[in-house]
């Protein structure tokens, strides 16, 4: 295990206080998230219904962009604060300063030296040790202005002196991978209620992301029971194995495997194939689409059962509008992978190989033959930029074998003109601003080719 600050700071004190403070955590991206979500466009149509049924913070949700102490690049029309980075070009956005920072105290980081200053005083209370080790994992990765940097020096106190103090505290340090150990064996006892197994789900889920925990996770077998629990009785705990899953087997090839051989996509399949609430249709198709991503073994097993047809169905219930997107995003990936793999010059064997995996995939076929091109357009009457954009990039990827359903389609000929006008009008005023390449530019672009492809 790498003992970087992140890492460090797993390192929690007892269950409880870790409890205590990934609750905190949680709701304090949450709240940011819901500002964020004020400050968004109106939200017309399908994303309305979508923020009535949003339960919790998703990944699949990050899309919807949530701001972190990291600046991050945003699209346009989604957050408030927003700063132009001149190195980049990109438009980045925070949360406000003065937000986390409230207590005085501060984590700190230049080169290898790393820890917690008080801004207050030069020593800090039991209370404020434990404050210290939340900011550290909301803050690591904040950098501190230069011009604190020699105020903070003065008071600044390294991690090891800080888990010093922990100990001297007598709190009793835990490694991720024994939290992991005993939340599954938590999950997995005879004598754990519904509420304790949920409570387990749901803390597992904040620490496989991370690469090794996951494998951690698989090597224990509590791998296997979470995807056995995705076919349990209870629907809780089904839609907690679900997301468990799906953060578990984000970009974790290892986790992949073992998953789609312990049935896992046949699982989730049923999940989105059978009536089912809202949260969990989310929490399946992120599982399913975290175990399909780069993974052309599980892509064609998908097809093969026939999982096309599934999302198909998906796409067009009535009530699962809110899941749309995210099916056409996912069949765009899919598609996408494939081609620019394709398109990699590359002779070394693993690369052959892949190529060879790829080759027998024939997802874009089969989307033409199950009437995508009609359905895709669909989505297109969305009033939010984002939306629009996939949408326009789903249709050129598919326009020369679409061209004929897109022409027949009532109506998509003048709502391009109406987009098109709409983002003239908005290029030109990014242009105004100095951006030449910028995000409204590319949406027109994208309208005008599907435009002139038409004619
Ligand atoms: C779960 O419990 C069963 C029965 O007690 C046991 O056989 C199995 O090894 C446990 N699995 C894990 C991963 O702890
Ligand atoms: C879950 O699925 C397995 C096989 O995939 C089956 O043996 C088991 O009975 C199912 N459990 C429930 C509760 O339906």
């Amino acid at each position: 295990m790498k003992l970087g600050c992140l890492n460090l700071v797993l390192f929690l004190i007892s269950v409880h206080l870790l409890n205590y403070c990934w609750s905190e955590n949680r709701q304090q991206q949450q709240v940011s998230a819901l500002t964020v979500l004020e400050h968004t466009e109106e939200n017309v149509g399908e994303s309305k219904e979508e923020a009535t049924v949003e339960d919790d913070l998703d990944p699949e949700d990050m899309e919807v962009f949530y701001p972190t102490n990291d600046w991050q690049v945003v699209k346009p029309g989604k957050v408030r604060n927003v700063r132009l980075n001149l190195e980049t070009g990109k438009n980045e956005a925070k949360i406000p300063d003065g937000e986390t920072g409230k207590t005085g105290l501060k984590y700190w980081k230049q080169g290898t030296r790393h820890g917690m200053v008080n801004l207050d005083s030069k020593s800090f209370t039991a209370e404020e040790l434990k404050k210290a080790l939340k900011l550290m994992k909301l803050e690591s990765n904040t950098q501190t202005e230069e011009g604190h940097q020699e105020k903070l020096r003065e008071t600044f106190r390294p991690i090891k002196e800080l888990m010093a103090d922990f100990e001297a505290m007598n709190v009793v340090m835990e490694t991720d991978m024994e939290i992991i150990n005993k939340l599954v064996s938590k999950f997995n006892s005879s004598g754990a209620t519904l509420e304790d197994k949920v409570a387990a789900l749901y803390d597992l889920e904040y620490y496989v992301h991370q690469v090794d925990n996951a494998q951690h996770l698989m090597s224990i077998g509590g791998l296997q029971l979470v995807i056995k629990a995705l076919n349990a009785t209870e629907p809780r705990i089904q839609e907690h194995a679900a997301f468990v899953l799906g953060s578990a087997l984000s970009g974790n090839p290892k986790v992949q495997i073992e998953a789609i051989e312990a049935g896992a996509l046949q699982k989730l399949l049923i999940l989105l194939a059978t009536d089912q609430s809202m949260a969990m249709k989310k929490k399946a198709l992120f599982a399913f689409s975290s175990l399909l991503r780069h993974f052309p073994f599980a892509q064609q097993q998908f097809l093969k059962l026939g999982g096309l047809q599934i999302l198909g169905q998906l796409f067009q219930a009535k009530g699962m509008e809110s899941l749309r997107l995210r099916i056409m995003t996912l069949l765009y990936d899919m598609v996408m992978e494939k081609k620019l793999i394709q398109g990699t010059q590359d002779d070394s064997v693993p690369h052959q190989e892949k190529c060879r995996q790829y080759d027998e995939l024939n997802l874009l076929p089969l989307m033409l033959e199950q009437d995508w091109c009609t359905m895709v357009p669909k989505l297109l009457t969305s009033s939010e930029h984002d939306t629009r954009e996939k949408v326009l990039r789903t249709m050129n990827l598919m326009i020369s074998s679409c061209r004929s359903e897109y022409q027949a389609i009532q109506g998509l000929s003048s709502l391009l003109d109406m987009l098109q006008s709409e983002y003239e009008g908005l290029a030109a005023e990014e242009q105004k601003e100095g951006e030449t390449d910028g995000y409204f530019l590319g949406l027109l672009n994208s309208a005008n080719d599907i435009i002139k492809q038409l004619k």
